[in-house]
């Protein structure tokens, strides 16, 4: 059984798949902030067991950037990733946002087409030397359009 779990700092589940996804896999060196507290915290639970994370941050009310994004290796291609999405949308739409914004990897950017997101200017821009670009999903249309 597949459950997501939201959380207002970060739990020790999300720390661990974010350590070993891109502190290890990925060699980010930067990948935890003093306070994380500021964040909403996702981890996918699958029968029991923590597989995967994301982290949403509020820009303004109606705006949310999904950030640290991370599916346990062994659980990738499954489809995982895409419901870690779907219920970080979900959650976003109870907040009342209308549009996600995300700074993909760039090699990672098919998968967020995959899921309704396009990219803002295709502008490439560096994060801890690794490639990304900038790509947003509407959420909620304004209702005269
Ligand atoms: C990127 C990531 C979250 C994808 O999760 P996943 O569970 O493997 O993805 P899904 O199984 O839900 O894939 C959904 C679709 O996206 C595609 N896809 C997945 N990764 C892709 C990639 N890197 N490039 C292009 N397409 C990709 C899949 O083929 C699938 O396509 P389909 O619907 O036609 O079958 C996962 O690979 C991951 O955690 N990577 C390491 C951490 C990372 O890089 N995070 C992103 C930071 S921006």
């Amino acid at each position: 059984m597949v459950q997501a779990r939201f959380y207002p700092d970060l739990p020790m589940e999300a720390k661990i798949i974010r350590q070993e996804v891109f502190v290890e896999e990925q060699g980010f060196q930067e990948e935890f902030e003093d306070d994380e507290s500021i964040y909403i915290h996702l981890v996918l639970f699958l029968d029991d067991k923590p597989i995967s994370t994301a982290r949403i941050k509020k820009l303004d009310p109606e705006r949310y950037q999904l950030q640290r994004m991370a599916v346990l290796k062994p659980f990738r291609g499954l489809k995982i990733g895409t419901y870690t999405l779907k219920f970080c949308q979900t959650k976003i739409k109870t907040l009342g946002g209308r549009e996600i914004v995300l700074e993909a990897q760039l090699d990672k950017s098919g998968f967020y087409a995959k899921n309704g997101f396009k990219p803002v200017d295709g502008e490439i821009v560096y994060d801890q030397d690794y490639p990304h670009i900038w790509m947003r999903k509407v959420i909620v249309r304004p209702k005269n359009k």
